[in-house]
């Protein structure tokens, strides 16, 4: 069990509004101050939006298909958060999935306040209050800049549907060229069934204290429509129409089932 001084070291406090978490906060101004090196690889992430499979798939790529080499430590430790690097990533997935991914995190992730009930929860996110702040404004904001700066945009929903064509898209951007066969490895071992049994994705080595995967798997379900079976009609309509009112004139298009 966590002690109490510890859960008020890991309770949210903000940064021009949006939550983050005290040890982020406390190093903020060195985070800000970093400046990425021509050839240094970003990935922004909103959480539950894909984070640990892009980073597969970059890996993958960058070992040219080489499984043990992408074996040789735990997937947070080959590609560390800026945040967390005692000094974000964009891939994006359709609001309402992320919202059920992220309800299902904060239950069983032991660091980040206990999510309520789903209605609770439903107020939470539409506000903005979650760690890292509010998934409009994340894809709004990269979704603005992703023509101005060498960005390449993914969705979710894009890998789920065909993951060799945006793997390849991944790939070309790295500036690599890699076999087919190669590309085909690549699906195969960045498969959700792949990186839930594989100890170095799934995050299986955090200690239950942290990660309680009693209460929900890290690798949860991995599909595009999950909150179907969360949302009541009521909500999903509740949710259009803010979802309408916080995107307005953006021209972003999230695909919500396959
Ligand atoms: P679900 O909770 O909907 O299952 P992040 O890595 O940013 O925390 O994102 C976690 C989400 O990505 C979880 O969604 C998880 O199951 C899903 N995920 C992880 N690896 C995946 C894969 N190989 N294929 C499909 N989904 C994957």
């Amino acid at each position: 069990a966590l002690t109490t001084e510890l859960r008020t070291q890991l309770q949210l406090r903000e940064v021009a509004g949006i939550p983050l978490q005290a040890s982020t906060v406390d190093n903020w101004s060195q985070i800000q101050n970093f400046e990425a090196k021509p050839d240094d690889l970003l990935i922004c992430t909103y959480p539950k939006s894909g984070t640990t499979w892009i980073q597969e798939i970059v890996d993958m790529i960058e070992q040219n298909g080489d499984v043990e080499k992408c074996q040789r430590a735990v997937i947070q430790h080959r590609h560390p958060f800026i945040e967390w690097a005692r000094p974000p990533q964009p891939s994006a997935r359709n609001a309402k999935d992320c919202m059920v991914s992220y309800y299902h995190f904060q239950r069983m992730n032991q660091m980040l306040p206990d999510p309520g009930t789903w209605e609770e929860y439903f107020e939470t996110f539409i506000n903005g209050k979650v760690g890292w702040g509010s998934w409009y404004d994340h894809v709004k904001g990269w979704w603005e800049m992703k023509d101005r700066y060498q960005i390449l945009f993914l969705f979710f929903e894009d890998i789920k549907r065909d993951p060799k064509q945006e793997i390849q898209k991944v790939m070309q951007f790295m500036g690599k060229s890699l076999h087919e066969t190669v590309l085909d490895k690549i699906v195969q071992e960045t498969s959700f069934e792949k990186m839930k049994e594989n100890p170095m994705t799934n995050r299986s080595t955090v200690p239950k204290s942290i990660l309680d995967q009693s209460i929900s798997p890290f690798i949860r379900k991995g599909t595009v429509g999950d909150w179907k079976n969360h949302f009541t009609v009521v909500q999903s309509e509740r949710f259009d129409e803010i979802y309408r009112q916080k995107m307005e004139g953006t021209s972003i298009n999230f695909c919500m089932e396959l």
